[in-house]
């Protein structure tokens, strides 16, 4: 055999071995179908590793950066006005999230997955660009933003397909993922709107006053955001960690 054969050979023997992942042996699995015990273990593995869990493809959830983040965009045929997107942004608080139902987690993959939950306070900056109109008034700024998004519950929806992979191993291949989140609160700081404090600092308040209303603005974009961050989440993990080695039974 040459040299280049065996490391041809090799490569796919450490490939093959470092994607099959498994859970933390601290994790107590849950039965398939359980979705008591299910929606204690997700709490548990985002509340014992915020930094993530590499052997299952776990990204970090305490702080997840993103790049061009479109929050809103002004569309003749609707009521938003407002342009505002974020060239970066760093979200953090996905740790504290507590899953409340856990649907759907049985051996078929077919059947959608409901994941709902809350969770007590997500904290988002950025380098924001804003421009048109919130609550009737002008916008204008570029700069440094904080969101405040409080006491926020979701819904999501996750479709699945099934991955049967060579070892005879099961893996679900993500397919789609819906979320619906909703907040009690909303506090927002943007800095240097209009490139005057003053303005700025009464603009800011005026929105925080009126958060609901602003939050019917941007809550879409928010959501198709969650939509992402979500579905790159668990795809990563689906990728890694056989579907029926999540399970105990
Ligand atoms: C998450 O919860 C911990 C413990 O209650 C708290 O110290 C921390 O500030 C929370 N993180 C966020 C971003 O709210």
């Amino acid at each position: 055999m040459n040299i280049i054969k065996m490391i041809f050979i090799l490569s796919i023997f450490s490939n093959y071995f470092s994607i099959k992942g498994d859970l933390p042996t601290e994790i107590k699995k849950c039965p398939a179908g359980d979705e008591v015990c299910i929606s204690t273990l997700i709490t548990q593995i985002l509340r014992t590793y915020p930094k993530g869990v590499p052997s299952i493809g776990l990204d970090a959830v305490d702080v997840i950066h993103f790049t061009d983040v479109v929050v809103a965009e002004a569309d003749s045929s609707t009521p938003v006005q407002l342009n505002l997107k974020f060239n970066t942004l760093t979200v953090r608080g996905f740790e504290n999230t507590t899953i409340l139902h856990a649907v759907g987690f049985d051996k078929d993959l077919e059947q959608p997955f409901e994941l709902s939950g809350w969770i007590p306070l997500l904290q988002l900056n950025g380098e924001y660009e804003a421009s048109g109109r919130v609550l009737l008034l002008p916008v204008q700024g570029t700069g440094e933003a904080e969101l405040q998004l409080k006491d926020c519950k979701f819904k999501c929806k996750v479709r699945a397909a099934e991955d049967q992979r060579n070892g005879g191993k099961l893996y679900a291949k993500i397919t789609k993922v819906k979320c619906v989140v909703d907040v009690k609160g909303l506090h927002v700081n943007f800095q240097n709107l209009f490139n005057d404090q003053a303005l700025s600092d009464s603009m800011n308040q005026l929105i925080n006053i009126n958060w609901q209303d602003v939050w019917h603005t941007m809550g879409k974009g928010i959501n198709k955001a969650v939509d992402q961050v979500s579905y790159s989440l668990l795809s990563r993990v689906a990728l890694k960690l056989p579907y029926d080695d999540f399970y105990l039974n």
